[in-house]
């Protein structure tokens, strides 16, 4: 980024950022406790929300403060169609939101316990549609944002083309390294952090990683911060809240101790409604 961020009312830098990731709808339903492999449960009604890791964390951060643009595929449906208007009403740029005519928006199968613990399954439709081709469209837009936030619920080299963009123009990536597959060191290293949950860490070895533990918060390198104390509800989309959330505070200039607390707090306050988004 090389051009000064504008200034919000209180003084602190309206940070720019891009999230290049996933748009899907969430049938959601809640079980007793969840079902082993072969075994079937009964749930509770079926509720149809809005998800996907892109649009959660492009909707965290602007809930945060920061001018988003999001860069993702939705279906020619009407699911994609809700989905527009929903990030626009919020203030969501869209111009590098594509409609693919060929899959149906993505879907996710969200399953929820009594301990609002979930399970999910990806059906990415639209999203395993989105190309580098979209991305060197959005380029300009990456350039000139502080910070790129993008996660993998989309393909490998689209991802890889995000990195090199924004490692070439020096705007900040940001990557939710989820869900889970190998990454080339060169990617990781690129990122500053590498936002994961404690399982997901295993899985990695970055010089910065961002950690979030659940109700314990979350560290990065040596800083920690701890959530205030939340009932919660639905975890579902709490570690959307929380990149979303770090993203915003680090393109407006945030240390990583102050980055962290936003997005723990962000994080724990994502955990009060019932799925990935508010209502
Ligand atoms: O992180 C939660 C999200 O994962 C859900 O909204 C679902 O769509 C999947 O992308």
């Amino acid at each position: 980024m090389t051009a000064a961020s504008p200034t919000g009312g209180r003084g602190r830098a309206v940070g720019r950022v891009v999230v290049v990731g996933s748009l899907n709808v969430d049938l959601v339903t809640e079980v007793d406790r969840h079902p082993s492999p072969g075994e079937t449960v009964l749930g509770g009604d079926l509720v149809r929300l809005r998800g996907g890791k892109g649009a959660n964390q492009a909707l965290a951060a602007a809930r945060a403060g920061a001018e988003v643009a999001i860069v993702g595929r939705v279906g020619d449906d009407a699911d994609g169609r809700a989905y527009r208007d929903a990030l626009v009403a919020a203030g969501v740029d869209v111009t590098h939101l594509t409609t693919t005519p060929d899959a149906p928006t993505g879907t996710a199968l969200i399953v929820v316990d009594a301990e609002g613990e979930n399970t999910i399954v990806v059906a990415p439709g639209a999203n395993a549609r989105l190309t580098p081709a979209d991305v060197h469209g959005a380029a300009a837009t990456i350039r000139a944002a502080d910070a790129v936030l993008v996660q993998l619920e989309i393909g490998q080299d689209t991802v890889e083309t995000v990195a090199e963009i924004a490692s070439e123009a020096r705007t900040r990536l940001v990557l939710n390294a989820s869900p889970v597959r190998p990454l080339p060191p060169s990617l990781l290293a690129l990122a500053d952090p590498v936002v994961v949950n404690e399982h997901e860490a295993r899985a990695y070895d970055a010089a910065s990683t961002c950690v979030t533990l659940g109700a314990r918060g979350a560290r990065w390198g040596e800083e920690t911060a701890s959530p205030p104390p939340v009932d919660p509800v639905d975890t579902t989309g709490a570690g959307d809240a929380f990149a979303g959330a770090l993203a915003a505070a680090l393109a407006s200039g945030e240390d990583r101790a102050g980055a962290l607390r936003a997005a723990v707090a962000a994080g724990a306050e994502a955990t009060r409604w019932v799925g990935a988004q508010p209502l």
